[in-house]
C-alpha cells in the first residue's frame, strides 16, 4: 500500500487525477470505476482541465460508478447518475453510452443488482477503483457489517451515512435510506485502488488502515488488496 500525504484538498485532487488520467494513457480503453460525494469533486476538476489540454482522452473509456441511491430519478439533482453527468460526464470527451451506474429507480432493487453485477462483469470489472471512505469505514455503501459483501445489492444505509449524506440535501428533500451499491467483493477485484481522504477523514483511515481487518471497518479489507495508493490531506 502506499500512502501519499498531502497538504490541501487541492493537492489529493490533482495527484489523484494524475493517476486516473496514467489509468487512461497506459490503457486508452480502460474501466474507470468511479465515486461520487464530496471527495472526487476536485479530482473530476482536474481531469475535466487535462481533457481540455488534450493530456487525456476519454474516447475509449468505460466507467462503472459504485453505487446509486434507490427512489430517486436520473433527472433529479440529488441522484448519483445525475451528479456524474455534470460533475464530469458532459465535461469530458467520453461517450454516455459508456458510462454505468445502477438505476435507482428500478422497481426491484434485487433484480436490478443482478443485473448491474452482470453489467460490471461483462466490462472485466474496474482497471482502477476511485474510491471515497465514509466516517464508519464504508467503502461504496458497503456500511459496517459482520461480514464482507460480495457482489452488487441494495444497502440500508445507517443512520450516520444519512446524517452525513443530508448535508448535501436541501430543506424539504428526503434523504435516501437505501442504495444499490458495489460489493466490497466489485471493489477488491479491480486492478488498482486510489482512495482519497480529506482531512476530516483522518481518524477512520488510521482505523481502516493500521487497525485490524473486519467488516466492522469496511475500508480494513484493503489492506489485503496488491495494489492500493491512500492519498490524504495533512
Ligand atoms: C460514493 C461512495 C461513498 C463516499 C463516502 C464519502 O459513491 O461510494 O462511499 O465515497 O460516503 O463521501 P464524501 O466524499 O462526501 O465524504
Amino acid at each position: 500500500m502506499r500512502i501519499i500525504q498531502t497538504n490541501s484538498y487541492e493537492e489529493m485532487s490533482v495527484r489523484a487525477a494524475g493517476l486516473l488520467a496514467a489509468q487512461v494513457l497506459l490503457k486508452p480503453g480502460c474501466v474507470l470505476g468511479l465515486a461520487t460525494g464530496s471527495s472526487p469533486v476536485g479530482t473530476y476538476q482536474e481531469l475535466i482541465r487535462m481533457c481540455e489540454k488534450g493530456l487525456v482522452d476519454f474516447t475509449q473509456v468505460k466507467t462503472v460508478n459504485l453505487d446509486e441511491y434507490c427512489g430517486l430519478e436520473s433527472t433529479n439533482p440529488q441522484s448519483y447518475r445525475y451528479f456524474m453527468n455534470k460533475t464530469l460526464f458532459e465535461q469530458i470527451n467520453i461517450d454516455l453510452s459508456n458510462t454505468y451506474l445502477p438505476d435507482g429507480m428500478a422497481q426491484d432493487a434485487a433484480e436490478e443488482s443482478k443485473r448491474y453485477q452482470a453489467q460490471v462483469e461483462k466490462l472485466g470489472g474496474a482497471d482502477l477503483q476511485l474510491l471515497g471512505i465514509g466516517q464508519n469505514g464504508h467503502i461504496g455503501f458497503n456500511e459496517p457489517n459482520d461480514f464482507f459483501t460480495r457482489d452488487v445489492h441494495e444497502e440500508k444505509l445507517t443512520q450516520s451515512t444519512i446524517n452525513a449524506n443530508s448535508r448535501l440535501f436541501g430543506e424539504g428533500e428526503t434523504v435516501p435510506t437505501t442504495a444499490i451499491t458495489m460489493g466490497i467483493g466489485n471493489i477488491m477485484k479491480a486492478g488498482k485502488i486510489v482512495l482519497i481522504a480529506g482531512a476530516d477523514k483522518k481518524d477512520i483511515i488510521e482505523e481502516a488502515l493500521y487497525g485490524p481487518v473486519t467488516p466492522k471497518v469496511p475500508a480494513s479489507v484493503l489492506q489485503l488488496h496488491k495494489d492500493v495508493t491512500v492519498i490524504t490531506v495533512q
